[in-house]
């Protein structure tokens, strides 16, 4: 006996079946971890690129300790951008960056908008992809978030600093100091192991 289908069933089949052939597979926790390194990668390279533009604007304005201070944090995020970096090859992914052309405005606005950043990535960015990692157990990208997260903090600080004594950072040959493992940023070096790597005080370099 020929058996017909209703056109209320045809149709419940017809969305199932469009629904099973447009549904995406859940992505992997690892996938998620990979892309939040990229995503960091192309944040801490842009911030590179963005405060030694930022640098040149503050010389030429005589803001000279100004001017250091962002050439000590762009090396602080071009070791984020390294640290990162080894982690997205562990989980077979490339580091790309797409470097957007910086847009320098006086150092007060310049300023304004890296103290921003920092605290976007210090409060929100950071903290959210630590804790992703953290859930999957990835030491590695656990580590290297922690580690900018903590820079990123002291950044933020070193900037308020600036912007609030402006009139008082036009000293040449000012000096901050780099933790070229964890790229934490100071300018007191009264310490044994730097508090966030725990390396001892050599792997600091002086940028001025
Ligand atoms: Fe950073
Ligand atoms: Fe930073
Ligand atoms: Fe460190």
């Amino acid at each position: 006996m020929k058996r017909s289908i209703s056109f209320p069933v045809l149709c419940v089949l017809c969305i199932c079946a469009a629904s099973a052939a447009f549904a995406q597979p859940a992505p992997k926790p690892s996938d998620v971890t990979l892309q939040n390194l990229e995503t960091a990668f192309n944040g801490e390279s842009n911030a590179h690129a963005r405060y030694l533009a930022f640098a040149e604007k503050a010389d030429q304005e005589g803001y000279f300790q100004i001017a250091s201070l962002f050439r000590a944090t762009a090396r602080a995020e071009e070791i984020h951008a390294r640290n990162h970096e080894v982690e997205i090859k562990r989980l077979g992914g490339t580091a790309q960056a797409k470097i957007e052309k910086p847009d320098a405005k006086s150092t007060k606005e310049n300023l304004e908008a890296a103290i921003k950043g920092e605290t976007y990535e210090r409060d929100v960015m950071y903290p959210d992809f630590y804790k992703q990692a953290r859930a999957v157990g990835d030491a590695g990208a656990v580590q290297t978030f922690n580690y900018a997260r903590s820079a990123e903090t002291e950044h933020a600080a070193l900037f308020t600093n600036a912007l609030g004594n402006m009139a008082t950072m036009r000293v040449k040959g000012a000096t901050y100091y780099v933790c070229t493992v964890c790229g934490y940023t100071t300018t007191n070096m009264d310490f044994a192991k730097c508090h966030t790597c725990f390396s001892p005080k050599d792997k600091y370099v002086a940028v001025s």
